[in-house]
């Protein structure tokens, strides 16, 4: 039995132990029930009385030695496998996509941009408003013709029922909440959305975006306004693009005049987009009528403004040579990843 002994204790020091399944190799080999070393224990039943103490001790060093091998070689395997699955380099990178601003928010985004550097601060408005905003104090009262201009989704409002609602047709009617609530000087941009019962077609849709702006200061003239705007223009479409202001008419500014900047697909010479005219439209402007500052309480003798209104969906399709407006709105990553 002796030698037995010592022919196992080198065959358990021998043994080599790699990975997983030679571990439980060396388990079964040694170990487990049927193993070397327990069977070794069964010899030693059979033992003279004088030997039993010695290779008993003897026995149990083995087993201890087998045992430690075992464990120590388990929490090696165990542990570098884990390592492995934490951070094998080898494995291909796990796809990290992050996201981005949507296109016209970046459009608007760079429209604010332009107007603060010259001093014009950011507002905002309800896009649920009361007909007296979108309409009344801005010089349309019931019936005018040009309620029809924009076609209006009116709104029941529940808990409300005296006040009239609209989505708001356009975002001029921030101009009469900041007038009310400011005393003049007043240089404001409003950024926001915008709705109108318009037949959906490629071009149009029941809601967009427009940038508003106002400037009501004493002495505001006609130059200031084509100053700032022909300064936009410049800034957002690049240095060689010219504005055009056309005599056109809105109900709450008097002179009015539709902005219009040389196309920037043909730069002027005529293509399909301007419809050979060189130009594209814009927005609208304008002097701020004097029936408003009396809506609001201002004095049309003292005081002078401007106001603008300008779209952002038109400007980015030209920016981005995008065709179809609803493509903004239909969340498709393959089109929103592009920007
Ligand atoms: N609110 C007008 C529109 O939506 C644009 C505009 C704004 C015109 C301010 C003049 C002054 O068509």
């Amino acid at each position: 039995m002796q030698s037995g002994l010592k022919d196992i204790e080198s065959q358990i020091g021998e043994y080599k132990i790699g990975n997983k399944d030679e571990l439980e190799s060396f388990r079964l080999k040694f170990i487990s029930r049927n193993g070397l070393v327990t069977k070794l224990f069964d010899d030693l039943k059979s033992a003279s009385k004088e030997d039993k103490p010695l290779l008993g001790r003897q026995l149990n060093e083995i087993k201890k030695l087998a045992e430690e091998k075992f464990n120590s070689h388990k929490l090696r395997i165990e542990e570098s496998e884990l390592r492995r699955e934490e951070s094998d380099l080898t494995l291909p990178g796990r796809n990290f996509s992050p996201g981005s601003e949507h296109i016209l928010i970046q459009t608007l985004n760079e429209f604010v941009r332009i107007f603060r550097e010259i001093g014009f601060k950011v507002t905002d408005g309800p896009e649920l408003e009361e007909e007296f905003y979108n309409f009344d104090a801005l010089n349309t009262p019931e019936h005018h013709p040009a309620r029809d201009m924009q076609d209006t989704f009116y709104v029941q409002h529940k808990a409300d029922k005296k006040k009239k609602y609209v989505l708001r047709t356009h975002t001029s009617p921030v101009q009469i909440r900041t007038m009310l609530a400011n005393k003049p000087p007043i240089r404001i941009i409003c950024p926001g959305k915008v709705f109108r019962n318009e037949t959906v077609t490629y071009k149009n849709y029941f809601m967009f975006h427009q940038v508003e702006g106002l400037y009501v200061d004493k002495n505001v003239s006609m130059r200031d306004l084509k100053g700032v705007l022909s300064h936009f223009v410049k800034k957002f479409y690049g240095e060689n693009t010219k504005s055009r202001f056309i005599p056109t008419f809105f109900p709450f500014t008097e002179p009015s005049a539709q902005l219009d900047i040389s196309c920037i697909l043909c730069k002027g010479k005529g293509c399909k987009t301007c419809k050979n005219t060189g130009w594209l439209e814009v927005g609208g402007s304008g002097m701020v009528d004097p029936n408003v500052f009396k809506a609001v309480g201002y004095d049309p003798e003292v005081y002078s403004g401007y106001a603008f209104g300008l779209g952002i969906e038109r400007i980015a399709m030209l920016k981005y040579g995008i065709k179809d407006i609803r493509t903004f709105y239909i969340n498709d990553v393959r089109f929103l990843e592009q920007f």
